[in-house]
């Protein structure tokens, strides 16, 4: 019997060869936005390694919204084109090509990881961040508070950059709502102050993330799917929990979303985080049996019985591997391996497979 993990998926009108995911991971390595031979290679080799979908990085849809100077964006039509041969790539070899739309609010303005990561210094470039209130994230500088008469455009940056992604060629778009990024910024009680239609009560915290799910919709072919990757919990109280997730998600569905990617946190500086193996999962599972809706487990999951199991479980309708996909790019060609899978390799590696 073919294990769950490399049984097809099907989304919409779209068929993912097998439920690993490799989960969307910032390179900090653009130029001006740019994708180029780094993405192209990095991309590229977990297509070849084995996986269902791989996920381009949190893609900015407008400059102010990188986290960084080096991130990855798709505020013109010249990021599309070099994206263009990436999706050409990812599809050739039989997987499927996503990528993660974002705005970085709050959060924005940071020097890269290997230069320090902090918020950068007047000196060193950085701009003023957007949020919906000034409430800053941890010890970064305050946001600017977004003015009701500037969302608009936030909403339709997003719909733009689907547009282009569509044109780049890739088939699953995920709307970023997560890791205390802007949109998520909206959703929790703990960045978002605002006294307009757009804070306060549940529905009025979720009304421009679901106003950027229905934009995106309106221009995602109708036989694609759309993902949405949540924080499903701050990890904080009286910030943003699973009850008001599974609400969110039966709202992103009605919305034309098709897939919740669950991960958590983000929002909160001084959260209190008990990662250990598959510790989101059971939001994924939660969210699946509550709002009926698929999701994608992510954390975590580094071994391919684990993630066997979370799918026998019924807790999640595919994984989503990050770092383990950093160490090995062939994790899933190894996993199928392990799991007694016997499914086609590259034909130029086929020399090289595990015989059964
Ligand atoms: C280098 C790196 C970059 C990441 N960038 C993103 C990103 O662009 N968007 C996102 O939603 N999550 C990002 N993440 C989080 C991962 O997608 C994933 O949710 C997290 O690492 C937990 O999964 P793991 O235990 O398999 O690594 C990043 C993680 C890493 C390690």
């Amino acid at each position: 019997m073919t294990p769950l993990l490399f049984a097809p998926l099907k989304l919409r009108g779209l068929d993912i060869r097998n439920r690993i995911f490799v989960s969307p991971m910032c390179q900090y390595s653009c130029r001006d936005g740019l994708a180029n031979d780094w993405h192209l290679v990095h991309l590229g080799a977990r297509a070849v390694g084995g996986a269902g979908l791989v996920m381009a990085e949190a893609t900015a849809v407008t400059p102010e919204g990188r986290i960084s100077p080096e991130d990855l964006g798709l505020w013109s039509d010249t990021h599309a084109e070099a994206l263009q041969p990436i999706t050409d790539f990812i599809r050739a070899q039989g997987a499927t090509p996503a990528i993660q739309l974002a705005h970085a609010g709050r959060k924005a303005s940071c020097a890269s990881p290997w230069k320090g990561g902090k918020a950068l210094a007047p000196g060193e470039g950085a701009w003023t961040t957007l949020a919906p209130s000034a409430l800053p994230f941890g010890h970064f500088p305050p946001p600017r508070a977004l003015e009701r008469e500037e969302l608009p455009a936030l909403v339709e940056a997003f719909r733009a950059a689907a547009l282009r992604a569509l044109e780049a060629g890739f088939e699953v778009v995920e709307i970023h709502m997560a890791h205390g990024y802007l949109l998520h910024n909206f959703l929790s009680p703990l960045s978002n102050a605002r006294s307009d239609e757009y804070g306060g009560a549940l529905q009025n915290r979720a009304r421009l993330p679901l106003e950027v799910v229905h934009a995106v919709r309106s221009v995602w072919p109708e036989r694609l799917p759309l993902m949405v990757r949540i924080s499903a919990t701050d990890w904080k109280d009286g910030g943003w929990d699973l009850e008001q997730s599974v609400q969110l998600a039966r709202w992103l569905k009605e919305a034309g979303a098709d897939m919740i990617d669950c991960s958590s946190g983000g929002l909160a500086a001084d959260a209190q985080i008990p990662a250990r193996p598959g510790y989101q999962v059971p939001f994924a599972a939660a969210i699946r049996r509550d709002a009926g809706i698929a999701t994608a487990a992510v954390g975590l999951i580094t071994e391919a019985v684990q993630a066997e199991q979370i799918l026998a479980n019924g807790e999640a309708d595919a994984v989503a591997i990050a770092r383990a996909s950093l160490r090995d790019p062939h994790w899933p060609l190894r996993a199928a391996a392990l799991l007694h899978a016997d499914i086609p390799w590259p034909v130029q590696y086929e020399r090289s497979k595990p015989m059964f």
